[in-house]
Order: C-alpha cells, then structure tokens, then sequence
C-alpha cells in the first residue's frame, strides 16, 4: 500500500516512522510512505504557505492554491485531517486498509481555507480535540491502516480479535507473573481447556463493553 502525506513538516512524522513494525513494514516494502513538503509548491520567494484570514481574525491560514498544485499529480483518495471531519474509527481505518493510494493533507496553523474542504474526497478527524497541526493525526491513520494490511502484523490473527473488530473491547489479557500485588491471573486461562477459555473471553468481552463503552453495542 502507498501512502503519501503532505506536510509542511516532514521531518515531525519521518522520525516517528523509523521505529517497530511501521519500520519492518517500509523495509519490507509492504508499506510505502512519501513524504511531501506543502513548501515545495509555492510561487513567492517568501515560500508563503499561508496568509491572513479575510474578515480579521487571528492566526494565519493555510492557501488552498498551494495545497491544490501539491495535490496535481496525486493520484489516489485525497484526505484532509481535520478537526471538522468524520470521526476516524477501526471500520474507517480497515477500508483505508483495503486501498492502493491514499494521500494525507496535513493543516498546521489556524488550519486550512475553507475550500481546501473541495478538492479533497474525504476529511477525518480522530477525535473531538483540536491539535496544532494534521502531522499527529496523520501518523495515527498511518499506525491504524498499515497494522491491518496483511504481512504487518506478523500474526495477522492479532487484528481480529482485538478491540471494536467486532464491535466489543477486546476480553482481558494477562502475562507473567501469576500472582502480582494480590492480583491474580484468572484460572480458566491456566486450565488448558480451549473452549471454556473461548467461551470465558467472549462473556468477558461483552461485559467489559457493557460497563465501559455502551455504546458500542
Ligand atoms: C489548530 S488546527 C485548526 C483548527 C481549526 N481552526 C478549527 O477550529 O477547526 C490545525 C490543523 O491541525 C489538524 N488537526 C487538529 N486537530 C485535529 C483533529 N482532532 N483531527 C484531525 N486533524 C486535526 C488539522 O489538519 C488542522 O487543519
């Protein structure tokens, strides 16, 4: 899969690529990032990305002429981050999965001009905050897609049972030690009995999503 990210601070997102599966999964070729610096498609030798807001105001926002000609030979689903956009969820990141290309726009400052909104195909936000910048949001698509594309993870099992695949909190895991502080490992998941431990976790997991996130369900 390609993803190519536009942004005006490329070195941000490039350190947090070089790290664990998301590097296994570049080396690999499994995954492809390009980074595009918005800089590099400006007209002025001011190199301005981004002006004054009509109608006064503060902060300075990003122009959509200089993010329309970075986005003129991309060819892919276009995605501006975006405070404003649809709710980034575990179904979203699975479709994204599925794609070849996808390029995401990164605001930065006040944000965009509003007609960026027009030359994009989708806008998602990953939650009811707002950021300084689309450089973290887009690395949290990045994170959530590629651990889905098959020859990630390297046991590709781990994504279907987890949390909201289906629409439940994943059931409790334990590890090492047995006992620790007082706290101990249930004894159904030391019992060797496959089923009973199949059964234990599915109820596990429907009361956990029950007392914590109803409205999953
Ligand atoms: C400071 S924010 C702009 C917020 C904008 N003034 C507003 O109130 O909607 C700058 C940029 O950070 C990114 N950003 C901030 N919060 C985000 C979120 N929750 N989800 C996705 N992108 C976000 C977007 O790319 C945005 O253009």
């Amino acid at each position: 899969m390609n993803i190519t990210i536009l942004t005006l601070f490329p070195d941000m997102i490039r350190s947090a690529l070089n790290h664990s599966i998301i590097k296994r999964a570049l080396s690999a070729g499994i995954l492809k990032i390009t980074l595009v610096n918005i800089r590099d498609f400006t007209t002025d030798s001011y190199k301005s990305v981004d002006d004054h807001p009509y109608g006064g105001g503060v902060g300075m926002i990003m122009r959509v002429d200089v993010i329309d000609r970075a986005l003129q030979n991309q060819r892919g689903k276009k995605i501006l981050l975006d405070p404003q956009g649809k709710q980034f969820t575990q179904s979203t990141a699975r479709k994204l999965s599925k794609l070849e290309t996808i390029i995401l726009i990164c605001g930065h400052y006040e944000g965009v001009d509003e007609r960026v909104r027009s030359i994009v195909d989708e806008q998602i936000s990953i939650g009811d905050y707002v950021l300084t910048g689309g450089e973290i949001p887009a690395l949290v698509v990045v994170d959530s897609v590629a651990r889905l594309i098959p020859g990630v993870l390297s046991k590709e099992e781990a994504t279907i049972h987890e949390s909201f695949s289906p629409k439940l909190l994943e059931y409790p895991q334990y590890t090492r030690p047995d006992e620790y502080k007082g706290m101990s490992v249930p004894d159904i998941l030391k019992g060797g009995n496959h089923a009973q431990i199949a059964k234990w976790r599915i109820e596990q997991a429907k009361k956990k999503t029950l007392s914590r996130r109803p409205d999953l369900g």
